[in-house]
């Protein structure tokens, strides 16, 4: 595993991250369940109420709270500086994260403008808690590297799909206002699917390729050129008031997005380390979904082609279903199968510092997370993500792919969970063992 330019000293205890990454997968169960629930309707449009609830389930509760847990992580390492008062902000941002991600759904579900006002009371709450922290952290490193470069962009992407997520949230809470919230939900998901997610992807990309594949280091004028095209391109499409604006600012974003693909698809090909694992086929997934969303959204923005395949309704679903679970999901269930283990394994390799006799006591992170496992979460992830795909041509078979859904989110779960379990058990033993120092031995 390649360390090096990474810092240790100032990481967050084993709870912090540890709390969201178990969250998340409760409420990809969840997203299924209700989707199991709701049957083919939720995959007939994206406006339904059903459809409405599982995108937050997941993009909130599953993608939003791995990706908090993961910054609370990765700012110290990378910068040597922990985020503000993390040990006090990280439980409340988990607390009004999980609470309001829930009154969010009900919301959205059962339309009862008494739960929005919860919803953005409870969401308000988190983000005005951790999104000043982080971009004060943010602010205060100098320089700080290209992942640090993409992370600041992500964060203000996430600062402007927040805003509008309430603002859209407040025009539902407050009908008699006659908000016209309803336009702007496009920029909405524009600017959490195809900014906040890509950006902070971007950005971890660039540090966890290298490091857990000893893969060549990303180009430092890409890694820097396509985050900054992204995000203005964003830019320019929020204010672009003409379709003939629309298209060659749509088509900068996407030639962006499909850059970033193809090079991070380069440097895994260039890895030194070829040893099977199923984390690169998880990358793979991701990668190719991007570019396929990509290129679905060109489509549907900057030609009047339609994807025949598809009912007139399906192709948003389409391009929302492969960046949502094709791409980030992806992304995010490889990766927390590499984190959430090497995280305990440091942690305990941490607490046996100064008890040679305890070092026995450390796992390998094969023994938390073993190579069976990650291989049967990648089959039941392929599977979920074919039946997905064709849940969408045929909404019929929807609870079927709902019910994949539920296995993929549910042995995520349960592989969490026991490394979890494994921790606790070999901490305590480490405990156990007599401090060499204290008695003098
Ligand atoms: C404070 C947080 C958020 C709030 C209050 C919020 C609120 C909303 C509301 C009320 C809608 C429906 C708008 C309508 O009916 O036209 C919506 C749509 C949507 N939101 Fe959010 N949102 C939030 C965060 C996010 C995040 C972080 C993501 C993704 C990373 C996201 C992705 C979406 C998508 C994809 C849709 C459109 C669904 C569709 O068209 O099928 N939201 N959001």
């Amino acid at each position: 595993m390649k360390l090096t330019g990474l810092s240790f000293d100032d990481i967050p205890p084993l709870h912090v991250p540890l709390r969201f990454h178990i969250t998340a997968p409760v409420f990809g169960l969840l997203a299924a369940l209700f989707l199991l629930w709701e049957g083919p309707e939720a995959w007939m449009s994206r406006w339904t109420t059903g459809s409405l609830g599982a995108t937050h389930l997941l993009t909130l509760g599953f993608m939003a709270m791995v990706m908090i847990g993961s910054l609370f992580q990765l700012v110290p390492v990378l910068t040597g500086r922990s985020i503000p008062a993390t040990k006090w902000v990280a439980p409340w941002v988990h607390l009004g994260l999980t609470c309001g991600v829930i009154a969010l759904t009900v919301a959205l579900v059962r339309v009862d403008p008494g739960m929005f006002i919860t919803a953005i009371a409870l969401l308000g709450a988190a983000f005005a808690a951790f999104v000043p922290a982080l971009v004060w952290r943010l602010a205060r490193i100098r320089g700080g590297g290209d992942s640090i470069f993409a992370i600041r962009l992500a964060a203000a992407s996430l600062l402007v799909t927040i805003g509008m997520g309430v603002f859209l949230a407040v025009g539902r809470a407050w009908p008699e206002l006659e908000i016209p919230f309803r336009s702007w939900t496009d920029t909405h998901v524009l600017w959490a699917l195809f900014g906040w997610v890509p950006l902070l992807v971007m950005g971890v990309s660039y540090q966890v390729m290298p490091m857990f594949h000893v893969a060549p280091a990303f180009d430092s004028r890409l890694a820097r050129g396509i985050p900054l095209t992204v995000f203005l391109s964003l830019v320019l499409l929020a204010h672009a008031r003409s379709d003939h604006l629309v298209t060659p600012f749509v088509t900068c974003l996407c030639a962006a997005l499909l850059a970033y693909a193809a090079t991070a698809l380069r440097v895994l090909e260039n890895r030194r380390r070829k040893r099977a694992d199923p984390m690169i086929s998880f990358w793979r997934i991701a990668l190719a979904s991007l570019t396929l969303a990509t290129v679905t959204l060109w489509l549907s923005m900057a030609t009047p082609v339609r994807i025949t395949l598809l009912p007139e309704s399906g192709a948003p679903l389409l391009t929302g279903a492969l960046m949502i679970f094709g791409f980030a999901c992806s992304m995010m269930i490889g990766m927390l199968q590499k984190i959430v283990p090497f995280l305990i394994f440091l942690h305990l390799q941490r607490q046996a510092l100064g008890k040679p006799a305890a070092m026995m006591q450390i796992p390998a992170t094969n023994e938390l997370i073993s190579d069976r496992a990650a291989l049967w979460q990648l089959r039941l992830h392929l599977c979920a993500c074919v039946g997905i795909l064709v849940a969408l041509a045929w909404p019929t078979i929807g609870r079927l792919a709902a019910l994949l859904l539920a296995l993929d989110f549910g042995w995520l779960l349960r592989s969490l969970i026991l490394a979890a379990g494994e921790y606790r058990r070999r901490a305590s033993a480490i405990e156990a063992e007599p401090d060499p120092m204290a008695s003098g031995t």
